[in-house]
């Protein structure tokens, strides 16, 4: 048993509260391996920005629980050896969907999980995420739940339908399992393809497909029944056009990717949503940059020759989202 404090992590509650009240969100990027980390600790520590570190069981199984543990831990150190003397870093488990899995990160070091009971009756989710709660909070670890769907893969939660949070779900559910925060659904959906060209509409001047806003209106009512609590946007990206031309360009075949126009994120990050999670970018700036270099060269065999400059894409990619987007820079409490 590991408690994340003895790693130099955080949970989420205090970057949360300062979010809210400052009207900005704390970026969450889902990381599988070295370059991503780099990149991520690289641009918020520089940027003085509080970060979450978001682990899917997927990228658990690939990168190794031992070797993230230590991944999280060289991060904490890394921003110090950066230059920034009192990073905020949290590791979440990112669609938990066991208690077994939570509580396994939990006891790993992870200083935030979360539940995701979103497919499973009311009654269900509740019980579960509840289940999850109890546990995590003995160790202070902070626990994110989810109502509502979102459409898409979810690691192992697929959906082929999204269905928005209900309003008139969300104090029951948050009072009766103690969540620290919830994600929920308003249009959003994970991956490249968030949307079908049906439900888009397009730009007469470029082609491009334009989606469909997010539901405002229902963020609205959640944040009435749930004045001042923490909320969670999933599937941000906003899939830069930049990366599909190159990844198309270059030999990819991305037809109509699509992602959440920056803007409408923006204009999210102000209100109560405090954390947004950004996958689906890092893989697109990535593949991009390792597409371009290894078209323009060939008879490149070293992997730092082009997961180096992928990694740099990324970087790029991970302080615009702080700076212009989320607007989480210079926020860290201690800025010294
Ligand atoms: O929500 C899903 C995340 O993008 C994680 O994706 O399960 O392929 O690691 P993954
Ligand atoms: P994207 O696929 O839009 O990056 O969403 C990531 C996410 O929600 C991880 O939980
Ligand atoms: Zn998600």
């Amino acid at each position: 048993m590991v408690n994340y404090k003895e790693l130099g992590l955080v949970n989420t509650r205090e970057m949360f509260k300062r979010a809210i009240n400052g009207g900005y969100a704390i970026p969450a990027f889902n990381f599988n391996n070295m370059e991503q980390l780099q990149a991520i600790v690289k641009a918020s520590s520089d940027l003085k920005s509080p970060v979450i570190l978001q682990v899917s069981s997927g990228a658990r199984k690939y990168a190794n629980q031992t070797l993230l543990q230590y991944m999280a831990q060289g991060a904490v150190e890394y921003a110090k050896e950066l230059g920034c003397a009192h990073p905020e870093i949290a590791l979440h488990l990112d669609h938990g969907n066991s208690f077994e899995l939570c509580k396994s990160c939990v006891d790993m070091g992870f200083s935030s999980v979360m539940i995701d009971g979103s497919a499973l009756p009311y009654e269900e989710n509740v019980a579960l995420t509840k289940q999850v709660v109890e546990y995590a909070h003995q160790f202070d670890v902070t626990v994110e739940g989810e109502l509502g769907v979102l459409a898409g893969v979810e690691d192992e939660v697929v959906a082929a339908e999204s269905h928005y949070t209900k309003p008139e779900e969300v104090i029951d559910f948050v009072s009766r399992t103690g969540v620290d925060s919830l994600a929920i659904s308003i249009g959003t959906s994970h991956g490249a393809y968030k949307f079908t060209p049906e439900q888009c509409t397009r730009d007469p001047k470029t082609g491009k497909l334009v989606p469909p806003p997010l539901a405002f209106d229902v963020l609205d009512a959640i944040m009435v029944k749930l004045p001042g609590f923490p909320i969670v946007l999933h599937g941000s990206s906003s899939v830069p056009q930049e990366y599909v031309d190159m990844i198309n360009e270059f030999g990819g075949k991305l037809p109509d990717a699509v992602g959440i126009p920056e803007e409408q994120l923006r204009k999210a990050s102000k209100s109560a949503v405090c954390k947004i999670n950004i996958d689906s970018d890092s893989r697109l700036a990535f593949t991009a940059a390792v597409r371009k270099v290894l078209a323009e060269k060939p008879g490149e065999f070293d992997p730092r020759k082009y997961c180096g400059p992928a990694r740099d894409e990324m970087e790029k990619m991970y302080r615009h989202k702080i700076l212009n987007v989320l607007g989480s820079d210079n926020k860290l409490a201690q800025l010294d």
